[in-house]
């Protein structure tokens, strides 16, 4: 059974050892990663066995009357991908940015979201999960350009 939760200070270590297993063995940058999901950003955590299998990372874009939430990365580990974890992710996310937004007394009216614009899965992913493509930014990444997508609520 795979659990939904905000990540803490107490995920820390968590973090750490799923970017050592998942994307490279580097404690340093293992630690920055692990620390900026929680310090820096808010994020959901999607776990299995006492194991990170998937995150979604955001942080509001602007004053917050402008209701915009940046989706700043979303990431599912190999072995847990198209069980739908992903799109429970983004549902989640917009559940407690909504929550967020709310207990400030403003509304949440838009998602938005940078991609390499050569991500056909994660083309496929947001098509799928009722988001737009709306905007090109020429050579934003160093090998690609910035696809910008939005879902408005
Ligand atoms: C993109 C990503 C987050 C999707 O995660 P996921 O948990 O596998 O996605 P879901 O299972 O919720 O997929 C929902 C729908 O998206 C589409 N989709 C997702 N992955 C797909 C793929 N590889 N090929 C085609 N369609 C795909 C399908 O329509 C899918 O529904 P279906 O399985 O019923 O056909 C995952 O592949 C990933 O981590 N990729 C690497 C990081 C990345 O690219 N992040 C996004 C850019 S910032």
């Amino acid at each position: 059974m795979i659990d939904f939760r905000t990540a803490t200070s107490a995920d820390i270590p968590l973090l750490e050892s799923m970017y050592r297993k998942e994307i490279e063995d580097h404690a340093e940058r293992a630690l920055r990663f692990a620390e900026d999901l929680v310090l820096r950003y808010k994020t959901l955590l999607a776990i299995k066995d006492n194991a990170v299998c998937g995150t979604v990372v955001w942080e509001p874009r602007g004053g917050l009357d402008d209701g915009v939430v940046e989706m700043i990365g979303l990431g599912v580990n190999e072995g847990f991908k198209r069980q739908g974890i992903a799109s429970k992710l983004v549902d989640a996310m917009i559940e407690e940015t909504s929550q967020f937004f709310s207990s400030k007394g403003y509304t949440l009216r838009v998602i938005l979201l940078f991609m390499e614009k050569m991500n056909e899965t994660a083309r496929k992913f947001y098509s799928a999960n009722r988001f737009k493509e709306v905007a090109t930014i020429p050579s934003l990444y160093p090998l690609d350009d910035a696809s910008i997508w939005t879902r408005h609520l």
